[in-house]
């Protein structure tokens, strides 16, 4: 960790912490915009993520403070007292995580501090909010010795999104981060919540994280009207199919009946949900049988959907992912997480990193007017007392 968060802890709250905790981030190889429609996503948890330091109290207060957002300073709030409010502004992640865990029967009976400090860049769409949802659960259950599953905790961070954020996000991004496991990807069914632990073993090759620096605005809700899409989508098909998602469609039966959806648009949003459901369920296949060169081309396919028929890049991820795919060392790439900015990956190999980066960033920063940062992501566990 880069900063020094118990002298930070010490002069904010007084005294010393009790407990050291970690969430980390997520990638998402593929399988996106799945999870909210019964379909498979393949995430992995990885090193950068949220850091916190926590100490009980006395009293009832909770004392939240972030070294991401100083000018903030110290907001709080009573653990009798749970609404959202909009001038609390980012701890309304963990307040409603204190929330749900008491609604739900465990016992948080008195005040705590905390100091978060994330080194996920800002709005990079590797799920920072989900990040200090999962830590914020797993200092819960060990300050006030919670009998909670990770599952648990994983849900709760969920319904936080949905219902005390107002995001109708689905399960992947807490999932991903709660049950990370290093040198892993896994792979989920978002319906029965089974899931599969795949290592990811990429040979020579690596994995780049290049972030567009782009902010989402409006990320939320676009992301809202896709869902709403895919639901209508669903509506239509039940109709004439007996089906409760979309994932529960293969290819073929999806296209000998897209006539019951009638509207072009909604036949779009509907193919990706059952092409990129399959292109999962193929990837995972194909890095399991180390083929790496079909994993890559499964990457491509899986953009170039979410750039036609979804609509969720934009052109920062579109110049992004093109200029990784035209480099030579490059097997393959495309946007993760929810997209309209937000990060890309490439599946990139290592004795060629240098001039992939210096090749990206060139024609990024000439199209775009602006620099992206290009990382290696290294996949860690997930949220844990350090
Ligand atoms: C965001 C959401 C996830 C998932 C992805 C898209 O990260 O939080 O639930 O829907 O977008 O795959």
């Amino acid at each position: 960790m880069e900063k020094d968060l118990q002298a930070i802890f010490k002069e904010k709250f007084g005294e010393e912490a009790t407990g050291s905790y970690f969430a980390p981030g997520r990638i998402n190889l593929i399988g996106e915009h799945t999870d909210y429609n019964g379909g498979y996503v393949f995430p992995a948890s990885i090193t950068i993520g949220t850091f916190g330091l926590a100490k009980k109290r006395e009293d009832k207060q909770i004392r939240l403070y972030s070294e991401n957002f100083p000018e903030k300073g110290i907001i709080e709030f009573s653990v009798d007292d749970l609404d959202y409010d909009k001038a609390h502004d980012w701890t309304n992640y963990p307040k409603g995580m204190v929330r749900y865990l008491k609604e739900a029967g465990f016992i948080i009976d008195s005040g705590f501090e905390v100091v978060f400090y994330g080194n996920i860049p800002n709005g990079a769409g590797l799920s920072s909010s989900a990040s200090i949802e999962m830590l914020t659960g797993v200092i819960l259950k060990d300050l006030f010795n919670l009998d909670v599953e990770m599952l648990e905790i994983v849900k709760t961070g969920k319904k936080v999104e949905n219902a005390f954020i107002g995001v109708n996000s689905g399960i992947m991004d807490q999932f991903a981060i709660g049950m990370g496991k290093k040198d892993h990807a896994l792979l989920l069914d978002t319906n029965t919540l089974e899931y599969e632990v795949v290592p990811a073993e990429f040979g020579e090759y690596v994995v780049a994280i290049m972030n567009t620096n782009k902010r989402r605005e409006l990320a939320d809700s676009k992301y809202n009207e896709r869902r709403s899409e895919c639901e209508e989508a669903l509506r239509r098909l039940q109709t004439k199919l007996s089906i409760d998602s979309l994932g529960a469609l293969d290819e073929e039966t999806f296209f000998a009946n897209t006539n019951f959806i009638e509207d072009e648009t909604l036949i779009r949003r509907a193919k990706h949900a059952v092409t990129e459901n399959q292109r999962t369920l193929k990837a995972k296949k194909a890095l399991q049988a180390g083929d790496l060169a079909e994993f890559g081309l499964l990457l491509n396919a899986s953009h170039t959907s979410l750039k036609d028929d979804y609509e969720v890049t934009g052109i920062e991820l579109d110049t992004l992912v093109a200029a990784a795919q035209a480099h030579l060392s490059v097997l393959g790439a495309r946007m993760t997480g929810a997209g309209f900015g937000g990060c890309a990956i490439a599946l990139v190999k290592a004795a060629d990193w240098q001039d992939f980066v210096e090749t990206v960033s060139k024609e990024y920063l000439e199209k775009i007017g602006y620099a992206t940062d290009i990382y290696q992501a290294s996949i860690d566990d997930g949220a844990r007392k350090l």
